[in-house]
């Protein structure tokens, strides 16, 4: 069975957490073995970097290193070996969101952040990215009712529009490895337009 890397991302309050499961068993019920794993995070000191960067106040710089350097411990720990392995890895966000957040919200330069890139990860991409995508307003609702918002979660309204605008500026770039799904509408309803993106896509990367 053919490895793939996965990656999901979008805004916060995008939805895209409530997917999660049934993407594994998308994958599962088609006879893939499937690792689930989350950036910042995945590993032991992964983890312990999320903890900092989500709820530590801290220059915008310090927080894209720290995202890098949880990813370089991803990629070797767990990204690698299972894509070795015939894998199907699905990562809860990925190199995107450096991009998005850093870049698009806290305003880094991109040629920074590229930097990182090429150093930490140039030969490995996902084949395979959903960005939820939907209206500033109603993830900002969404939110609302969140407990205990982290760092991001708090930024205000204009943070998250320009995170989109970031997200949505790379689906338009790389339009073959990003697909962007409607996160507004009902679970039903992304989940048709996740299964047709999934047959699709697979199908072309077969
Ligand atoms: P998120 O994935 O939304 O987890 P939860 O659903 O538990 O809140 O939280 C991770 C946050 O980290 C999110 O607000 C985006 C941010 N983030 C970055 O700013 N840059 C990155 O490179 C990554 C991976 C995440």
């Amino acid at each position: 069975m053919a490895a793939l890397f996965m990656t999901l991302e979008g805004v916060d309050g995008a939805g895209k957490s409530s997917h999660l499961a049934w993407l594994e068993d998308w994958f599962k019920q088609r006879g893939h073995r499937v690792r689930m794993t989350r950036e910042p995070g995945g590993t032991p000191i992964g983890e312990r970097l999320r903890e900092l960067v989500l709820h530590e106040p801290m220059h915008a710089e310090t927080e894209a290193l720290i995202m890098f350097a949880a990813r370089r411990e991803h990629i070797e720990q767990v990204i690698r070996p299972a894509l070795a392995a015939g894998e199907v890895v699905i990562s809860d966000r990925f190199t995107d969101a450096s991009f998005a957040y850093q870049c698009g919200g806290r305003g880094l330069p991109e040629e920074r952040l590229a930097v990182l890139e090429s150093w930490v990860h140039a030969d490995l991409n996902p084949d395979l990215t959903l960005l939820f995508d939907l209206p500033t307003e109603i993830a900002a609702q969404r939110l609302a009712t969140a407990r205990a918002p982290d760092r991001f979660e708090r930024e205000q309204s204009d943070f998250h529009a320009r995170v989109r605008a970031a997200y949505l500026r790379r689906a338009e770039r790389y339009p073959q490895r990003i697909r962007v799904i409607d996160g507004s509408r009902s679970l039903e309803q992304v989940r048709l337009q996740l299964a047709a993106v999934l047959a699709n896509s697979l199908e072309r990367l077969a």
